[in-house]
């Protein structure tokens, strides 16, 4: 089977980033993933990829005058690799409409809230704060406006009473990694193609953990 080239991104720990290495190691994942680059040299994560054996690259933003130079050097260096997807995993840095109209419908973010609920930080405070009795995470295609753009799966999780925001956190980042695994396995399949601004799916059986796209 051919598999599809990715890039992860990220910025901190790289728990999903681990996670989507873990899945592509069983030989039915479709994805292959070619390199993980941190625009933070100190970011976690990239001692995980190393150790396991995944080619990895430091694009600092502080080393750049401008946004537009720091993302021409991370579409290099993502070229570089052959990637053809590229998969944000705690990436914390906000991309410019040149960088996202790039890579348009092949550029995947997780967000921890059921989108379009709780966009942007701290979203677990926030869902604790507006009273919520679910929340969860999204996957989608990323457009110019932040978390915004089509979804590919999203998963839901109770809130308990007497969550705190890491109890919270870390049941929906739970619910995260299974999910970015699941969704991005489905995009390098072309399972998951956007038309008319909505992610069609071509799946028989879905996770029962991932909710369907009504419109499918
Ligand atoms: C995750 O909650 C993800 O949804 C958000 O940033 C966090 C990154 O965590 N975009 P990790 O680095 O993958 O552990």
């Amino acid at each position: 089977m051919a598999k599809t080239k990715i890039a992860v991104l990220i910025s901190g720990r790289g728990s999903n980033m681990q996670a989507l290495i873990e899945a592509a190691q069983d030989e039915d994942f479709p994805a292959e993933i070619v390199l993980v680059a941190s625009n933070n040299p100190d970011a976690a994560g990239l001692e995980i990829a190393r150790a396991a054996g995944i080619e990895t690259e430091v694009v600092n933003h502080r080393e750049f005058d401008d946004r537009e130079s720091f993302e021409e050097a991370l579409d290099s260096t993502i070229r570089l690799y052959g990637a053809r997807i590229v998969c944000l995993a705690g990436f914390m840095r906000i991309l410019t409409p040149w960088f996202t109209e790039r890579w348009r419908d092949l550029l995947i973010n997780i967000h921890p809230s059921l989108l379009p609920a709780f966009k942007g930080l701290h979203t677990h405070e926030r869902a604790l704060e507006a009273g919520v009795r679910i929340h969860g995470c999204t996957v989608h295609y990323v457009r110019p406006e932040m978390d915004d753009g089509p979804i590919i799966g999203q998963a839901a999780v109770p809130v308990l009473p007497g969550d705190t925001p890491d109890t919270l956190s870390a049941r929906v980042l739970q619910a995260e990694h299974a999910l970015y695994a699941q969704c991005v396995a489905l995009a390098c399949s072309g399972k998951a193609r956007v038309a008319g601004e909505r992610v069609r799916l071509q799946v028989r059986e879905f996770g029962a953990e991932l909710l369907m796209n009504p419109h499918d």
